[in-house]
């Protein structure tokens, strides 16, 4: 695609985990961290750039946490919160939308309902594209979120054993967070959810090819044993043919305080939230609890990611 000057212009993107390397994931972690040891270093790291947020979807943290990120870097940011504000209402169609924007910012942050829309997107877009969620498929930012958040409470990404619970069908955090785990020396997975609410089989897929360890369980108590970390899921209704069969699986499963009694003292409870009823409010005072913590560390990657997209170096050519 053209650039801003009108020539021929190689743009990074992020539409999937997998388009960032184990290195880039590790640099990315090592910004965040500096963001919080040296606070001031980003005040006006990104004066006179400007993010837009498109949001075709719902979203309270993934959509705030990237404008308090460009925010706090001293940058600017414009978009719109929903598709009923936008041109899309009159037909406009998602690149022709994202072509426009990218006469007016430097980056585009996007959530849209529909699965590849970002990749749509990425063809045309003269300024990197990240993707803040496509349907029922991919949600990158999410996982950077997840791994930072790991990271800092296991001081470590490899050698554990991963519980992910709920809607594991439609639940994009958890399509992307196994993407990127499995990558990971000796990472096993615990799959927990009803039959009708299992990964998908492409996902499946993906854990046979990498020779990743997994198993499929419908007990969240007989997981709950041997896990280091638990990855609560929300069940997406936005996402069924049918209210009957959400109705009748929205609470599969609900963690609380009893349910924890045969977990782990050392155990990292997440949830990418928003939460319904899938965990407690009891387990909120609990240590391992940590899924507002993980909303802390969605803003410091998220400064990390602006950055690397805009091609700022804050470690000076650490890569
Ligand atoms: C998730 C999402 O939008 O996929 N939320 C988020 O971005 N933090 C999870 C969800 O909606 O259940």
């Amino acid at each position: 695609m053209k650039g801003k000057d009108g020539r021929m212009k190689q743009v990074k993107n992020l539409v999937n985990i997998t388009d960032l390397s184990l290195k880039e994931i590790e640099y990315l972690i090592k910004i965040a961290d500096d963001i919080v040891k040296h606070p001031e270093k980003y005040n006006e790291i990104c004066k006179h750039k400007k993010l837009a947020t498109l949001f075709f979807e719902p979203s309270t943290r993934t959509r705030l946490s990237f404008e308090a990120a460009m925010l706090e870097m001293g940058g600017s940011v414009l978009g719109f919160s929903e598709a009923g504000s936008s041109s899309a209402t009159k037909g406009e169609s998602v690149g022709d939308t994202v072509r426009t924007v990218g006469c007016y910012v430097d980056v585009i942050a996007m959530r849209h309902p529909k699965e590849g829309a970002p990749i749509v997107a990425s063809q045309v877009c003269q300024v990197p594209i990240i993707n803040a969620g496509d349907g029922g498929h991919f949600h990158p930012t999410q996982t950077l979120t997840d791994l930072l958040t790991i990271n800092r409470c296991k001081k470590r990404l490899d050698n554990m054993t991963i519980g992910l619970c709920g809607d594991l069908k439609f639940g994009r955090t958890v399509h992307s967070l196994i993407e990127a785990m499995q990558r990971y020396n000796n990472v096993s997975f615990v799959l927990i959810s009803p039959p009708e609410l299992q990964v998908p089989d492409y996902i499946k897929e993906s854990l046979k090819n990498s020779g990743t360890s997994f198993k499929e369980v419908q007990r969240l108590e007989d997981a709950m044993p041997e896990l280091d970390v638990l990855y609560m899921t929300r069940v997406q209704k936005e996402r069924f043919f049918n209210e009957a069969d959400y109705i009748r699986l929205k609470d599969s499963y609900i963690l609380d305080l009893a349910k924890l009694k045969e977990a782990r003292s050392d155990l990292t409870i997440m949830h990418p939230l928003p939460r319904v009823n899938e965990i407690s409010r009891e387990v909120d005072d609990d240590p391992r609890a940590q899924y507002f913590y993980q909303v802390l560390c969605g803003k410091h990657i998220r400064m990390a990611l602006i950055l690397y997209m805009l091609g700022i170096d804050p470690l000076e050519k650490w890569l």
